[in-house]
């Protein structure tokens, strides 16, 4: 039987696993609109599917097994079904691409995160008999794409308001998978924004690895808190003033202060929840960590933004284990924690990764000790939880 090429078109079918941060949520989503476009449809396993396509992070090893972990269990599958392409896309491609064609022979393809345009005509190209390809660095370029007209949305959508950075703290892989920090133009921003509410969105969330920094490097003269007032603007003409909810992350500490507190306390449409990493509550180490802030700075953020936005949220994200952290320095960060009740924590065991400038350092705490300071900090926040419950 022959196919139209409406049918030939309708039977191509990717899967599209996602890990990692909200970065990468993000562009899966885009990716799947620009996989539709080209005439795919997104199915729910990879034994339906013709293309099946991980979205990757780097952050810490434990992600990355998870990938080879994942992606490994398909080998049989890959052998059942002849013409079956797999993909890696996202910051794992950019970081192990020197590895992964090694340990995971039956991939097809890795792209990096500022290369995804480019996956329906690398699939066609694999389809085409092109053998393995890799596509690497595009965020090199300047250009942070948005979403087509077509885009498909629940309630809740994501804004990428930048991209990359530039901060280096010294544990971390994002600013070598990401990129140089770039900003978009607010005019792509507000278009996008305008977009979503025309749709029926509910709550849009600002994506930035370091949103405090918006705008440098831009034409137009703005930063963050300029880019809220335009949105919330936005928002309180077209959806009603308190209809259309816009939150934002992640704030640096050495970057965010009263002027944002005060934006965040005065426009209605902006949510009250402020995700601020301390890292550690060490001097010594957030030094070695190249956070560029003291504990006493933190302390003193933390006050003012209680005091300005009242009844709002703060959150933060805490590293143990990093190289060099002795009893008192962990020490340092309960008593921090304790101090500042965050509404919420997230605690992570220090994780090398190659290529860092902390990778260099010994990595001397060992895994007990990390896992002894992971649950003693987790338990800490839990009681803090359920003390503001009561
Ligand atoms: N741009 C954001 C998010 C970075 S990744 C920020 O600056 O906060 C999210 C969190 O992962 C970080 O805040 C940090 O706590 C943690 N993290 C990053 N690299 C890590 C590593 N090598 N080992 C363990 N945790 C890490
Ligand atoms: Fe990583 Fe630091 Fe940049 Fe956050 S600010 S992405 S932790 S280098
Ligand atoms: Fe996000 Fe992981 Fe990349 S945290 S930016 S997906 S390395």
């Amino acid at each position: 039987m022959q196919l139209t090429m409406k049918q030939e078109v309708a039977s191509k079918k990717v899967f599209i696993r996602t890990l990692g941060c909200q970065m990468n949520e993000h562009d899966s989503a885009r990716l799947k609109d620009l996989l539709t476009e080209r005439g795919y449809a997104v199915c729910d396993s990879p034994e339906s599917a013709d293309a099946v396509i991980f979205n990757t992070c780097s952050v810490r090893k434990h992600a990355e097994d998870r990938v080879y972990g994942k992606v490994g269990t398909l080998a049989k599958l890959k052998a059942k079904k002849t013409g079956l392409i797999i993909g890696i896309i996202g910051c794992m491609a950019e970081a192990r691409r020197d590895e992964i064609f090694r340990r995971l022979p039956i991939v097809d393809f890795l792209c990096g995160p500022g290369d995804l345009d480019k996956v329906p005509d690398i699939i066609d190209k694999i389809k085409a008999g092109a053998g393995h390809i890799m596509c690497l660095e595009g965020y090199k370029s300047k250009i942070i794409p948005g979403f087509s007209k077509e885009r498909k949305t629940g309630e809740k959508a994501y804004v990428k308001i930048m991209e990359g950075c530039d901060n280096f703290c010294s544990y971390c892989i994002v600013p070598y998978v990401r990129g140089r920090e770039r900003s978009r133009p607010s005019k792509d921003i507000l278009n996008e924004i305008k977009k979503l509410i025309n749709n029926g969105v509910k709550e849009i969330i600002l994506l930035g690895q370091n949103v405090n920094s918006y705008g440098r490097g831009l034409k137009e003269k703005i930063d963050f808190v300029g880019l809220l007032g335009k949105i919330d603007n936005l928002v309180s003409t077209s959806g009603g003033p308190g209809y259309v909810k816009v939150g934002f992350f992640t704030s640096h500490p050495k970057d965010a202060g009263p002027e944002l507190f005060k934006a965040m306390r005065d426009l209605n449409s902006i949510i009250k929840i402020l995700h601020l990493p301390i890292q550690s509550g060490s001097d010594k180490v957030l030094k070695r960590m190249n956070r560029k802030y003291t504990v006493a700075k933190y302390k003193k953020l933390a006050g003012d933004y209680r005091k300005i936005v009242k009844g709002g949220n703060i959150s933060s994200d805490i590293i143990v284990g990093f190289p060099g952290e002795r009893e008192s320095d962990f020490k340092g960060t309960l008593n921090v924690v304790k101090e500042l009740q965050f509404d919420a924590a997230y605690i992570f065991k220090y994780s090398p990764r190659p290529g860092t400038k902390a990778a260099k350092f010994k990595d001397d705490v060992t895994l007990e000790e990390k896992e002894r300071r992971h649950a003693l900090l987790l338990g800490l926040q839990r009681d803090i939880l359920v003390s503001k419950r009561r």
